[in-house]
């Protein structure tokens, strides 16, 4: 299916827009008007155009600065620019009624057969969302003119369309119905019978159309939607569709607003807390309503449902709502002896719901929850972070919005899943580096109760690369940015608004701080409550950036850049720990850093010799080999302008009120293969792409979780070419002390001196047998560990991280196959290549092995392992429950079968 842009004709005259809905004046409304949000994942039909040569023209806006090969990126020559009929759509969310936009007259692309409701779609793909056009590849042909390792060399950029049928009952027809989408990537625009409706360009924002005029009462209704992903666009991997969930909502014309709840917790003690509700209310009847507004808050229950009976009330209040207008009722109540919400291990993420009626007359027209969570904190510039009263010292990594092999298409239980991992590493908080993430995100944060570290940009009018968000940025922040702080404020997660990440114009003197002023006055207005921060790996003390946020965040220039002997004459910014600088400068601002470490690994793979530096950069021979573009898992390389975690650790210890941190990274993610830009996924990962944990995991664990009794040794011990060579054996534990045993023999017995958090055995030469460590602590046996040289792989054995899930058609098993010698031993260097099946009501979605190099699609069911590990995921058929079996199978081992029930 071809429709070129050449082919299309312009539409404009369809004439002025018969379907207004016509509303009674007189309202009956009644108890079926109540809110209905229908999850509209299921049933799409999908089609990509094959290069945007052959797309239609039906743009959002042409770009006239990327002077680019026109046949990639120019505009088609019969553009039509939609963009004066979509920023409407943001309208709600300016503030100064005079700025707001007019939407023209007329129907763009009213006559283009994609929007049509008789259009045959019959032969594009049906998919179910959330869905990643791009992540199913192939990887691309380097070099390529539209993405580039940056963007992982996957096919985000083009321009698709999604197609769906709605039935709209004739019951329906007095209500207001809106089109909700969590994130469509990217430059939406949306038509529905071929109206079209609206849209959004930013990629990772939520969004509303109102479809009520152009709805067809008691029949189908045709939704076309229009996305297109600019090439290099982005400096990571953006993939491209409706990558989030999308909800049809119906409300009476009279209902609570678009995230039009706000609580805040002004006082809280275990004795008592505080709670102020703002609830603004919607009338879209063309006379003025007067409205009735309670509010009972609830205890939130574990299946995210009210428990009990209500513990708070706030008084009744009656609004007058002006009509086609709005309202803002505002109470206040006492919760008494609250259960905070806190971050474990030391408090618990207690949550609340504050559920709101609106009456008409007696009756109730909607009913609105808002989940919530009493908790207090403090900022501050000597002692950090209190939660409640408690310092938490912020120990928290960077996490992009990919899902690893899962592309960008969000899954709950993926994300569950990187934040398990994370908690048992003990972080206990996460930047949404840098853009804001999927709402089910923060709600996993709530219930798991990490503290978040919300940020929404990643470039303001300088851009990065040269088609990214800059060129929305003049038309959109202020849309963007309160949409974005309604849609979150009320989590209790989130602790801090980041309004930039390392944005240019931190070094554009007061002209930039000017803008970073405006941003953050429009933060405020927005939430009061929260402080902003915005990251800056370059602006100074004395420089005016630093002095509008009210957090301090740096990137890497905390604990110095390139300031290590190591880094000696490299290229770039060179700079010492710069926190005491800031601390002086600005006594009343908390500090932390928003980025550290830029530390590199692929997991399980050694190269020597190692470096006895505390931190070093990778380098051909030191650390990195840029033939099999593997980095060294010793945990002692990094990017360039990075810090091993030693050093971090060692600096953040010198400077006590700092308040913590952000790694860089918690997980790997899709693209920025920093040394190696060929390669397609990151090596910052402190956990691997398929979810494996690399040796820094350990690093970590025992600095965060001193409590756990826990030792670590690599490398792995198996080197049959090193026999009589120096293969040093690095040591993490949460003990201060350990002993190493080679075959038995003690290689001595050392303990941590200040500052110290490894042990090292740099001169142990290579005899195959076992490596012991007996850790201590106290002088007391903490924890022991012990790596043995394998056989031969005899045998593949495999677990799940859950044998029984939901058959909903998004609950996830991840099954990890190990490629084991005849004892069972997992072969630190295997490579066989493993075969997937699935039988039974479940599918493969994806394999990965945590091997950055690959360009085996993630989609394939055959994938080697990578020293000695690969990964399923199988995903339960919707509604057929059962038993799923999977079988691992590689020629010349014996298979492994696990069984997965399906619920
Ligand atoms: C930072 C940047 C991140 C990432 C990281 C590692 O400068 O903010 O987005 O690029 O470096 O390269």
């Amino acid at each position: 299916m071809r429709i070129s842009g050449s082919r299309y004709r312009m539409f404009l005259g369809g004439g002025l827009l018969l379907l207004l809905t016509i509303l009674p004046l007189q309202a009956q409304p009644a108890q079926e008007l109540l809110r209905e949000r229908v999850l509209l994942n299921e049933d799409w039909r999908f089609f990509k155009y094959p290069s945007r040569a052959e797309a239609d023209g039906l743009v959002y806006d042409v770009w006239p600065m990327y002077r680019m090969d026109a046949d990639t990126a120019g505009a088609p020559k019969e553009a039509i620019v939609l963009k004066p009929w979509i920023l409407p759509t943001g309208n709600p969310f300016i503030k100064d009624p005079a700025r707001r936009y007019r939407r023209p007259p007329g129907h763009p692309g009213r006559d283009f057969p994609f929007v049509q409701p008789d259009f045959d779609d019959s032969g594009w793909e049906r998919v179910d969302l959330p869905h990643d056009w791009a992540i199913r590849g192939p990887f691309v042909e380097q070099p390529h003119p539209e993405v580039d390792g940056g963007m992982g060399w996957l096919p985000s950029p083009g321009v698709a369309w999604y197609r769906k049928k709605i039935f709209i009952p004739a019951a329906d027809s007095e209500r207001a119905i809106y089109l909700d989408v969590e994130g469509a990537m990217a430059h939406a625009v949306v038509w529905l019978n071929g109206y079209l409706v609206g849209g959004w360009p930013y990629g990772y924002a939520s969004w509303r159309v109102d479809l009520t005029p152009y709805v067809r009462w008691g029949a189908e209704n045709q939704l076309a939607i229009r996305l297109e992903v600019l090439p290099r666009s982005s400096r990571w991997y953006p993939g491209g569709g409706l990558y989030r969930n999308v909800w049809l909502v119906k409300t009476h014309p009279v209902h609570v607003a678009q995230w039009g709840t706000f609580v805040r917790t002004p006082y809280v003690s275990t004795d008592s807390a505080t709670v102020v509700l703002d609830v603004t209310i919607e009338n879209r009847w063309a006379r003025a309503v007067s409205v009735r507004v309670t509010t009972e808050i609830f205890e939130l229950g574990e299946e995210d449902r009210p428990r009990g009976d209500a513990v708070a009330a706030f008084p009744p209040r009656q609004v007058r709502v002006p009509a086609q207008g709005q309202a803002t009722a505002s109470g206040m109540a006492t919760v008494r002896n609250p259960k905070l919400w806190g971050p474990p291990p030391t408090q618990t993420p207690h949550r609340y719901v504050a559920v709101t009626t609106l009456w008409l007359d007696g009756r109730p027209v909607d009913r609105y929850e808002t989940r919530f969570g009493i908790r207090s904190l403090r900022f501050d510039p000597e002692r950090g972070l209190l939660v409640n009263g408690e310092r938490i010292e912020i120990k928290g990594v960077n996490q992009h919005h990919d899902l690893g092999p899962l592309g960008a298409a969000f899954n709950r239980r993926a994300a569950e899943r990187q934040l398990e991992l994370l908690r048992e590493m003990g972080a206990n908080a996460i930047r949404t580096a840098h853009n804001p993430p999927a709402p089910e995100l923060l709600e996993l944060t709530d219930r798991m109760g990490f503290l978040v570290l919300d940020e929404i940009f990643d470039v303001w009018e300088m851009r990065k690369t040269p088609l990214d968000f800059h060129l929305i940025f003049p038309d959109w922040h202020e849309q963007d940015l309160r949409a974005f702080i309604r849609r979150d404020r009320n989590h209790p997660s989130v602790i801090l608004w980041s309004f930039g990440n390392e944005v240019g114009e931190q070094g554009s003197g007061r002209e930039g701080a000017e803008l970073a002023r405006r941003l953050a006055r429009i933060i405020k207005e927005e939430d009061p409550t929260r402080p902003v921060t915005a990251s800056m790996n370059f602006a100074r003390p004395g420089t005016p950036m630093p002095e509008v946020v009210d957090v301090i965040c740096l990137n890497y220039q905390g604990e110095g850049i390139r300031d290590m002997p190591a880094y000696t004459g490299l290229q770039g910014i060179t700079t010492p720990p710069l926190y005491s600088a800031f601390r002086i400068h600005f006594p009343t601002k908390m500090i932390i850093s928003c980025e550290n470490a830029a530390a590199v690994s692929s997991r399980g793979a050694y190269l020597f010799p190692v470096t006895d530096a505390l931190s070093a950069p990778v380098r051909e021979g030191q650390g990195g080999d840029p033939v099999t573009r593997q980095v060294s898992g010793y945990e002692l390389y990094t990017a360039d302008f990075g810090s091993s975690v030693d050093k971090v650790f060692f600096v953040q210890e010198l400077h006590p009120f700092v308040a913590g941190g952000f790694v860089w990274s918690g997980w790997d993610y899709l693209g920025e293969p920093t040394p190696y830009y060929s390669s397609r996924s990151s090596y910052f990962g402190i956990i691997d792409l398929a979810g494996f944990k690399k040796d820094r995991f350990y690093l970590y664990q025992a600095r965060w979780r001193p409590e756990l009794p826990m030792v670590h040794i690599l490398p792995h011990w198996n080197w049959p070419d090193r026999v009589g060579e120096i293969t040093p054996v690095h040591v993490f534990t949460s003990g201060d002390e350990v002993e190493l045993f080679l075959n038995g023999r003690s290689l001595g017995r050392k303990k941590k001196g200040p500052y110290q958090y490894r042990l090292r055995w740099d001169d142990v030469r290579y005899e195959p047998g076992e490596l012991r460590a007996v850790a201590y602590k106290n002088g007391r046996k903490w924890a022991e560990a012990v790596v043995q040289t394998t056989g031969q792989p005899t045998a593949l054995a495999a677990e799940a991280d859950r044998v029984r899930i939901q058959a909903d058609g998004y609950d996830l098993a991840f099954i990890t196959v190990r490629v084991v010698d005849a004892e069972g031993r997992t072969v630190p260097t295997a490579d066989n290549p493993v075969r997937f099946t699935v039988e039974g009501p479940g599918e493969l979605v994806a394999t990965a092995n945590g091997d950055p190099t690959s360009f085996i699609p993630f989609s394939s069911d055959e994938r080697p392992a990578f020293n000695g590990l690969v990964l399923a995921i199988v995903r339960a058929r919707r509604g057929m429950p059962g038993t799923i079996t999977v079988t691992a199978s590689a020629p010349g081992l014996r298979p492994a079968r696990i069984v997965i029930e399906s619920q």
